[in-house]
């Protein structure tokens, strides 16, 4: 009889056990040629791990939709609780998480909202918008439009358009361009502003060079041709092609045009310490991936998870409840303090 009640004990022991332990989440990183989804990749893995949870990494080659789809299908067929994915196409997935939501597992857009379906539960990013008023801001900072009555030239890059993000990177950093393209203080030689024309498919580095390479030939932007004053860029690894195309064209640290950045990747931060690029912004993977591990948790937990947005992201579906971390500015003054803290 004793025998049977410590069998029974420990047979009660190592299920609680295993389930506490085998909460199992799937973690999807769109991109492992980017510095800032490889590191967030690790970053999250390893938060995911201290906490006690199985993770399991999956990083979709070089921005490949299909494989995404693929590798989403085998980690719901294997078995897991939660989902965390940062999208490439997000309106991509509508299908293959229809069997998500079957099996009740939770899923969390990572970074990148997913559209058109109510199988993602919440949401974990920055505050998107935020990142392009400071690039808009920095970039009137610099360009001073209220100081005297010279026109400045600039020209204007977007993201990839199927990622819900660049929107709001475009739109924050217009909330300040716009009024002085209206007024007439800042031109846009190539009059080129629709997001179909300026955009840089899955923000390519390379598309981004092969676009600026193409408005330096049209519009003669040269150190001794015509003057351009700044260029909206919104993420590093834009900014990264745009750079390297002027410099062809013999521009240095010192004559570059205004630049923007995001994302304070290695590469971004060499760019700003020479000069070549204005600004960065710091996405601090900790802030991020400390949110969606309380995320896990509480859904773990059977509870709701903290949320600070409850009316900016609609999907497409509905509004899905989201919680916007806080990105940094970071420029040439203040990059020391700033990233010694990453
Ligand atoms: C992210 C940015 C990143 C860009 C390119 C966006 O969705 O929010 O941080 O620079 O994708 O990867």
């Amino acid at each position: 009889m004793k025998k049977i009640f410590f069998l029974l004990a420990f047979f009660l022991f190592s299920i609680s056990f295993n389930t506490s332990y085998a909460y199992k989440v799937g973690l999807l990183m769109p991109t492992q040629n980017e510095t800032r989804w490889y590191n967030d990749g690790f970053v999250l893995e390893q938060k995911m791990k201290n906490a006690g949870f199985q993770a399991e990494l999956f990083f979709a080659g070089d921005a490949d939709v299909a494989l995404q789809q693929r590798q989403i299908a085998r980690v719901i067929n294997e078995g897991c609780n939660a989902l965390v994915i940062g999208s490439i196409d997000g309106a991509a997935l509508t299908e293959v998480l229809k069997e998500a939501k079957q099996k009740n597992i939770k899923v969390i857009s990572y970074d990148r909202l997913i559209t058109g379906t109510d199988a993602v539960s919440y949401y974990a990013t920055f505050d998107n918008a935020k990142v392009g008023e400071l690039q808009g801001r920095f970039l009137i900072g610099r360009l001073k439009p209220y100081a005297s009555d010279d026109v400045k030239y600039i020209e204007l890059f977007y993201g990839s358009i199927d990622d819900n993000n660049a929107r709001y990177f475009f739109n924050g950093a217009m909330k300040y361009l716009q009024p002085h393209l209206d007024s007439g203080k800042f031109v846009i030689r190539s009059k080129q502003i629709d997001p179909k024309v300026i955009q840089t498919p899955a923000w390519s580095t390379q598309e981004a060079a092969k676009r600026m390479s193409s408005l330096i030939e049209q519009y003669n932007y040269r150190p001794s041709g015509e003057r351009l004053d700044a260029v909206l860029a919104p993420a590093d690894c834009i900014a990264l092609g745009i750079v390297s195309a002027l410099k062809r064209e013999g521009f240095t640290d010192s004559n570059m045009p205004v630049i923007t950045g995001q994302d304070a990747s290695p590469e971004g931060l060499e760019l700003v310490k020479s000069g070549a690029l204005g600004m960065t912004i710091l996405k601090n993977p900790d802030d991020l991936s400390s949110v969606v591990v309380e995320m896990v948790e509480a859904i773990a937990e059977g509870k709701e998870p903290q949320i600070n947005d409850t009316t900016t992201y609609d999907n497409g579906v509905y509004v899905v409840p989201s919680y916007l971390c806080e990105p940094k500015i970071v420029t040439k003054k203040n990059m020391k303090d700033l990233i010694k803290n990453l």
